[in-house]
């Protein structure tokens, strides 16, 4: 059974980005997988400090709840990253969870383990009409480019800034959904249109945003 693994980064429970990864994971539930959401804002999770206790690849010295999220993060088959846009970044909940993969890259590119394939998607929200997503997006790509999770998937909304503003969108609940379904549906590798280029894979008719004037 697919393992879909949801990790939120916004600190606003029942917030946008909230209620995007839910329907995801609805969707992926659908779709017959085992779905899991963890909320970084619950957890206690420290920024990497570049000691070097990962360097034999076996784990992460610094003791706190990575810990717990390490072994989902090898189980799971699909991950969503889900995180609103913070000065122009990932939340840094998202930003510590993030960094603590060091541990997988040192795996990956000084030790040369090999992991199982998998798939990923981001899922974004951010104020501003014209967000500029793609700092947020370079980030959650170097996760996936780590985790074996490449081509990804995004699903970005632009111009929603109060909590549940998102459900005002005509499509982004539906597609969002869509996209968990999708996740957990899919044989094999995601073909990326533009792979050297793009930041992930958007899929057409998702994540559109309606034209509007820049409000400053
Ligand atoms: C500290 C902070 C920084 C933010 N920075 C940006 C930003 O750089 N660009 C933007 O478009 N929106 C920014 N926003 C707005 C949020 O991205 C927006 O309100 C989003 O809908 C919040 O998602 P959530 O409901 O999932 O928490 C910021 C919000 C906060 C609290």
């Amino acid at each position: 059974m697919t393992y879909v693994l949801g990790v939120l980064g916004s600190p606003r429970e029942g917030g946008n980005t909230d209620m995007l990864l839910d329907a995801a994971l609805e969707g992926a539930a659908e779709a017959g997988a085992k779905v899991e959401k963890v909320r970084l804002g619950r957890l206690n999770i420290s920024p990497c400090t570049a000691c070097d206790g990962c360097a034999d690849g076996v784990r992460c010295v610094l003791d706190d709840d990575m810990a717990s999220l390490y072994p989902k993060l090898e189980e799971a088959d699909v991950i969503i990253l889900a995180s609103p846009v913070y000065f122009y970044g990932v939340t840094a909940q998202m930003k510590a969870f993030i960094d603590r993969a060091q541990l997988f890259w040192v795996q990956k590119f000084v030790l040369h383990y090999r992991s199982k394939k998998r798939k990923g998607a981001f899922i974004s929200v951010g104020a501003r009409i014209r967000t500029d997503f793609a700092a947020a997006e370079a980030s959650a790509q170097a996760f996936f480019f780590t985790l074996e999770a490449t081509p990804s998937c995004k699903l970005t909304f632009a111009g929603f800034e109060e909590k549940g503003s998102i459900a005002d969108h005509p499509t982004a609940l539906s597609d969002a959904r869509l996209l968990g379904k999708e996740l957990a549906q899919s044989a094999g590798p995601m073909r990326c249109p533009v792979p050297r280029r793009s930041m992930g894979m958007p899929i057409p008719g998702l994540g559109q945003n309606p034209p509007g004037p820049e409000p400053e």
